[in-house]
């Protein structure tokens, strides 16, 4: 596994996101009480910027379709819905996050 660079502390606050390219992975990188937790930032379902949507309750809403995801685990929580009509959703991958010094690096591989 091979650890970078994608922030500094200081300016990812509280209830916070940034989104980062690796390579072709875009992550999300989130401050959750001041733990740090790193997920795809593309929904599974329909490649919604998981960046564009809200958290609420340590969880992560989708803004297209409203579903809801585990920060600290990617799982789904509750699958959005079309038209009353639940979606099928996959659970977002989470990455390994470690800090040093006041930097924030996210494992991929
Ligand atoms: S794109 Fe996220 S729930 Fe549809």
């Amino acid at each position: 596994m091979e650890y970078f660079k994608v922030a500094d502390k200081n300016e990812l606050t509280k209830g916070n996101k940034k989104k980062v390219t690796l390579g072709d992975k875009e992550i999300l990188i989130i401050n959750l009480d001041d733990q740090y937790y790193a997920v795809d930032n593309l929904c599974p379902h329909m490649g919604g910027s998981l960046f564009e949507g809200t958290i609420k309750d340590g969880q992560l809403v989708c803004p297209r379709h409203g579903s809801v995801f585990d920060i600290k685990t990617g799982k789904v929580m509750e699958a959005g819905s079309i038209l009353f009509i639940k979606v099928k959703v996959d659970n977002l991958h989470s990455y390994p996050v470690k800090i040093e010094g006041t930097d924030l690096y996210v494992g991929i591989g």
